[in-house]
């Protein structure tokens, strides 16, 4: 028996034949509306949103397995209400995303991009005492607004830079505390008290647009701010400005609102470290990732729990 499945035509090439055994798949490009049919299953990636709409058009449609750990490209209500199983690959991907948000921290404390500009503008004229001077990391404080798996991952990269580590999260994180002195703190003192504030927390109706003209209002002046969560935690005009302004000290960003366009202030705004949403990009990770999710898709059609289930 060869199941009908819809599998995101990206990620081909990070599959092995053995992989998709038994599935009789159609490769669905990005650009490729889902449309109609008889598919049992659904491997997207975040970019792309499954909604009610899309759902109803796939009336045998059993299991949703997104390519990514964020699920919030899928309408987990309507999926729930049609009796469609949601997944995603957690855990896998958690190094790698954390290695970037460290990436951009550096990148941004010690003013990287700055300095190559400069230097391959041809405009550096020697060394000088003064020049280029960030923020130097021992002692200072980094804010985690979210501390699950890659919020603690980077928090645990922060012991040998001398970084104290405060974070909000809906619950404590006891072991987590133990291991890095980190300190669980509300969302206000998260923010007035972070030299570096990186978000780790998922998009969701409470999560979005809290980093908005009143929060970065509330923040350090010169802070340092890192998202590479969802780019809609974020309102980015207000970051723009904040930027303009000289408030705060950087913003490393990995996503955006509305991706792939990028606010075209934030996009001309100062101190800015802007990458196209690569946390989870090596080799390995997105094997990874795109192998959990068909593994998910295989086990729910031989009947088996799914591997890694999304709950509300
Ligand atoms: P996770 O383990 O589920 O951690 C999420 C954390 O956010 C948890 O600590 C959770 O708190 C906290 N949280 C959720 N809602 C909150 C709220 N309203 N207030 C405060 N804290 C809240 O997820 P993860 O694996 O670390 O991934 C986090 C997110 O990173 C994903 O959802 C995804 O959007 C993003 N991501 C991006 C990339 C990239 O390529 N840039 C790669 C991977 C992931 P509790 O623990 O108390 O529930
Ligand atoms: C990437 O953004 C993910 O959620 O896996």
């Amino acid at each position: 028996m060869s199941y009908p499945v819809l599998i995101a035509a990206e990620l081909k090439g990070l599959l092995e034949p053995d992989q998709f055994a038994g599935l009789d798949v159609t490769w669905l490009p990005t650009d490729h509306p889902i449309g109609k049919g008889d598919w049992v299953a659904i491997v997207p990636l975040l970019s792309r949103w499954v909604g009610g709409t899309e759902l109803k058009h796939l009336p045998k449609l059993r299991i949703v397995a997104n390519c990514a750990v964020g699920y919030d490209n899928v309408d987990v209500v309507a999926a729930e209400m049609r009796q469609v199983i949601v997944t995603n690959t957690p855990d896998v991907l958690t190094d790698a995303t954390a290695d970037l948000t460290w990436t951009l921290i550096l990148v941004c404390a010690r003013r990287i991009v700055e300095a190559i500009d400069l230097l391959r503008g041809g405009q550096w004229t020697g060394w000088h005492p003064e020049q280029l001077l960030g923020l130097e990391l021992r002692g200072r404080t980094l804010g985690l607004f979210g501390a699950g798996r890659i919020g603690q991952a980077v928090g645990r990269r922060a012991l040998p830079f001398g970084l104290r580590i405060i974070y909000a999260a809906r619950t404590p994180k006891p072991e987590f505390e133990r291991d890095t002195g980190a300190m669980r703190v509300d969302w206000t003192r998260l923010l007035a008290e972070s030299d570096i504030l990186s978000l780790h927390a998922p998009s969701t109706p409470e999560t979005k647009g809290l980093v908005n003209r009143e929060t970065l209002a509330q923040m350090k002046p010169g802070a340092v701010l890192i998202n590479t969560a969802r780019g809609d935690l974020i309102r980015e005009e207000a970051l723009a400005i904040a930027l303009e302004q000289g408030r705060l000290g950087a913003a490393g960003l990995d996503v955006y609102a509305d991706e792939p366009a990028i606010h075209a202030r934030l996009r001309a705004a100062p101190r800015t470290v802007l990458l196209p949403h690569i946390g989870s990009a090596t080799h390995d990770t997105r094997r990874k990732m795109a192998a959990i999710a068909v593994a998910n898709v295989q086990a729910v059609l031989k009947g088996e729990p799914p591997l890694t289930p999304v709950f509300r």
